[in-house]
């Protein structure tokens, strides 16, 4: 016999939803989230046991708050291996999904459809020695998925990140999940010396300033770094950002002799946006 007292898994009784749940999306419970700036947070969903995808890719995802949802791609950020779901989220101010999503709580519902998708994997690139990956603002994203994955200390001898943003702030969520990860008893070990986070601002006053394109293209980024400038023999790259951002870092590394790839046609360089628009 059902208790009535007790909700049924994964809706929490005070976020029970109004209506009714499409087959194709699993709904899950909201278990932490994080305000990082009046832009920006993080949150953890509870993960299906039938749930499966590959670091980097990207899932859609929505609210339980009327007959037929708004859903937007959201890359994950949490590992193939982690049994929660992360996301990295920018708050648009009357934006359909982020006005109300920005406003959960644990406990709360979410729903994100089955299938997950993307080219920012592991698969859709040739071998190399040394992986960039290019971000700014959210795009950093798909990146806290793959630096926690020990399959890309596998592939790689070292690991550059680099976010770009306008403020310091907006640089806290990478910049506290590669410290804590040093300390990781899965993949600390395997990062450690070999994972480098470069962050840079735009607006505000910081020590490093500058725009990732820009940086790549003065050869400062590669200076400050202290490694050569990028050699498509051994460096591969992972680009994701705005649809400008993308496009000028694309023909940066192509300049460099670099290749687009796909997950059918695996090659030197993959690209994802992080936003339409
Ligand atoms: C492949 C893919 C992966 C994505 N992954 C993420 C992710 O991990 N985290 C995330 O926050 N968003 C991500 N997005 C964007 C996301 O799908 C939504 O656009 C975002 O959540 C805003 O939804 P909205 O309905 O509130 O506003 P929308 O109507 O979707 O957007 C309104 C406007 O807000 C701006 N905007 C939207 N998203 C962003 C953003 N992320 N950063 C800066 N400006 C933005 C754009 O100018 C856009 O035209 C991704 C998009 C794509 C295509
Ligand atoms: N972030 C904010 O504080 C803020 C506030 C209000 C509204 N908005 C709006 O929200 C939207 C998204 O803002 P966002 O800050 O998340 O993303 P964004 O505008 O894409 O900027 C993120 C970072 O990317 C840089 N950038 C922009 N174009 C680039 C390019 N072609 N190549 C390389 N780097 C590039 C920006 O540098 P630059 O600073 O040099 O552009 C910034 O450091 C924009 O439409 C913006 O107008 C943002």
């Amino acid at each position: 016999m059902t208790n009535p007292n007790i909700a049924p898994p994964n809706i929490a009784p005070n976020a029970a939803p109004a209506f009714a749940i499409p087959d194709n999306v699993f709904a899950e419970t909201v278990l932490d989230v994080q305000h990082y700036t009046d832009r920006l947070f993080r949150f953890r969903i509870s993960r299906p046991a039938s749930f499966r995808f590959r670091s980097g890719e990207f899932v859609m995802i929505g609210l339980p708050n009327a007959d037929k949802p708004v859903f937007r791609a959201y890359s994950i950020a949490s590992p193939s291996w982690d049994d929660e779901i992360e996301f990295f989220s920018i708050k648009v101010e009357n934006g359909p999904l982020t006005e109300h999503l920005q406003r959960i709580k644990p406990g709360d519902t979410v729903l994100m459809r089955k299938k997950p998708t993307g080219t920012l994997v592991l698969d859709a690139l040739t071998p190399g020695k040394r992986l960039y990956m290019l971000s700014t603002g959210t795009g950093v994203a798909p990146f806290a998925s793959l630096v926690r994955d020990p399959e890309t200390y596998e592939k790689f001898e070292d690991v550059i990140v680099v976010q770009t943003c306008r403020d310091i702030a907006e640089l806290t969520y990478i910049t506290e999940l590669v410290a804590n990860l040093m300390e990781d008893p899965l993949v600390g070990e395997m990062a450690a010396g070999r994972l480098r986070l470069h962050t840079t601002t735009t607006r505000q006053v910081f020590e490093r300033m500058g725009r990732v394109t820009d940086l790549m293209r003065s050869g400062k980024l590669f200076a400050d770094l202290g490694v050569p400038s990028m050699n498509p023999e051994v460096d591969r790259a992972m680009i994701c950002g705005s649809m400008a951002m993308i496009n000028e870092t694309k023909s940066i590394l192509e300049g460099f002799g670099l290749v687009e790839g796909a997950n059918n046609a695996p090659a030197s360089f993959v690209v994802e946006r992080a936003f339409v628009g």
